[in-house]
């Protein structure tokens, strides 16, 4: 594989590679020395036409990290401004010599259009297009579930390197998520059994096709869940009213400190940020100890540099490449 543009492009063996490749890399950045020679001679480019700070900052650390030369470059403050094409700016980025592209962008499809279409030669990383897809968010995601879940014995669930048997729920704005969508389909591949949770108006039509269950009940789907993932209400793409009020929403969809009791004691709280407080998570629940949202953020600088060694630097044989 040359680009990274969706999580349903990791079979089983690479989706580990991964997740193994993240722990080493993580292990690395306890030395002293955190920076490996690595990608030396390779450039990177950013490329935000979205905001974001977790996904940019993290891809920047991350490639620093392993020596690469970084190029940023957001939409703000570019020739976009100036009625530049998408296609006008990839070439004149080509011009500059990129290795690699991690891409933002608005519009679903722009990261694979991007590698398909011949105007990068390097490898395409999407950080979030649209309401499709954020498949290294789902791969942070997943070390951090395993970190908490694996070790744990489940009857029933056999020990191993994936999340067989784990029982994950994803509640709030399915809709407009790609977050949510890559979780799925990684979760799926790792064994995981998914439930989404969200008012009907929230859920995707033609979401019965997806390998998970649905369920418009918080309460009733708590108790059992192993992780419980709370999705931003994303107001910057709603153009209509999802809900009667946010009160409304928060009293039928919120994580709130009531509700924390209903939850096994091993039940871990995630976010991907950046959060409502105090509409789709209480403060209570985002700060409370078995929340990993901080840990998630963490966890995304070494996804990101297993992400970008495998592709630049794997071989055939070795890794995602
Ligand atoms: N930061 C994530 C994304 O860009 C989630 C969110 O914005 O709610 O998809
Ligand atoms: N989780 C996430 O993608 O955050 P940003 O939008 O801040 O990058």
């Amino acid at each position: 594989m040359r680009h990274l543009l969706s999580a349903g492009d990791l079979d089983h063996d690479t989706a580990l590679l991964v997740l193994d490749t993240a722990e080493q890399m993580a292990a690395t950045q306890q030395r002293e020395i955190k920076k490996l020679p690595t990608l030396r001679g390779r450039t990177v480019v950013n490329l935000f036409f979205e905001d974001s700070t977790r996904t940019r900052i993290s891809f920047e650390a991350a490639a620093k990290r392993l020596s690469a030369d970084v190029i940023n470059f957001s939409a703000k403050g570019s020739s976009l401004a100036k009625g530049e094409s998408l296609k006008d700016t990839a070439l004149t980025l080509q011009a500059m010599g990129a290795d690699a592209v991690v891409i933002r962008h608005q519009a679903s499809g722009a990261p694979h259009r991007l590698a398909t279409a011949g105007w990068v030669h390097g490898c395409v990383v999407n950080a979030g297009d649209g309401t499709h897809e954020h498949p290294t968010q789902a791969l942070l995601d997943a070390v951090t579930m395993r970190h908490h879940l694996v070790g744990m014995r489940r009857p029933g669930a056999a020990a191993g390197r994936d999340l067989a048997g784990r029982r994950v729920l994803i509640v709030g704005d399915v809709l407009h998520s790609r977050v949510a969508r890559s979780n799925v389909l990684l979760l799926h591949t790792l064994g995981a059994d998914v439930t989404l949770v969200a008012p009907p108006t929230l859920l995707p039509v033609g979401v019965d096709s997806w390998p998970c269950a649905t369920s418009y009940d918080l309460d009733a789907s708590l108790p059992g869940a192993d992780a419980v993932m709370m999705l931003r209400v994303q107001a910057e793409r709603m153009h209509a009213a999802y809900f009667p009020s946010a009160r409304e929403y928060s009293r039928r969809y919120g994580l709130d400190a009531r509700r924390l009791r209903l939850l096994d004691e091993h039940t871990i709280v995630m976010h991907p940020g950046p959060m409502n407080r105090g509409l789709e998570i209480s403060a209570d629940a985002a700060d409370c100890a078995r929340s990993t949202i901080v840990e998630q953020v963490g966890n995304g600088v070494s996804v990101r540099m297993a992400v970008l060694y495998l592709l630049l630097a794997g071989s055939a044989d070795e890794g995602i490449r």
